[in-house]
């Protein structure tokens, strides 16, 4: 019995606390937000850092989307794709030539046949061509190595 009183007393006191907790909270001004906080709090809602976009995408865009496609899927018997099991994966020597002389004859990507003609893009500079060859050795599905413009540089004066 004393027990229960006990508990009862410990029940209406628990309660009492809980209310007068709960009274209190809604009883709180509320201030007002500064501008200066409130731009503080619009920040805070931004990314801290814009999505990082690779370098060589510019330059692919530019020069390269137009026959090997955004996707780098290419055009059926014109444009050969860019993705896994192009040339994109051999040395990337070979690469920088190509972009230097350009291509010209039969190139075989996964079984199909080429045998078209790709436009010297000797105009790029060291940086440029380094840029997109990284772009695409790591884009269409890609996993290779990236470039860095010394090798580009080398491979353009015959080293
Ligand atoms: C005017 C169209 C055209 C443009 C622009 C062009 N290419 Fe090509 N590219 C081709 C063609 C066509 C071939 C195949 C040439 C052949 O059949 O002899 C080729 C071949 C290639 C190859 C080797 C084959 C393969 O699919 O792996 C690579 C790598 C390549 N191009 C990358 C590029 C990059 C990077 C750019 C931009 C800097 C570019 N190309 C711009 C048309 C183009």
């Amino acid at each position: 019995m004393k027990q229960r009183i006990n508990l009862f007393i410990f029940s209406v006191l628990l309660a009492g606390a809980l209310f007068s907790c709960h009274n209190n909270s809604d009883q709180k001004k509320v201030e007002p937000v500064s501008p200066d906080q409130m731009s503080k709090e619009i920040t805070k809602t931004l990314p801290a850092t814009p999505e990082k976009v690779h370098p060589g995408k510019a330059v692919f865009t530019q020069y390269c989307l137009v026959c090997h496609q955004a996707d780098g899927s290419g055009v059926p018997g014109m444009h050969p794709p860019l993705g896994p099991g192009s040339w994109v994966g051999r040395d990337p020597k070979e690469l920088v030539a190509v972009l230097i002389k350009g291509l010209n004859g039969k190139v075989e990507v996964n079984g199909e046949v080429y045998n078209s003609f790709m436009p010297s893009q000797a105009q790029l500079t060291d940086d440029e061509m380094a840029d997109v060859l990284s772009y695409i050795r790591s884009s269409f599905g890609n996993s290779y190595g990236l470039v860095d413009a010394d090798l580009v540089k080398k491979v353009r004066s015959g080293k």
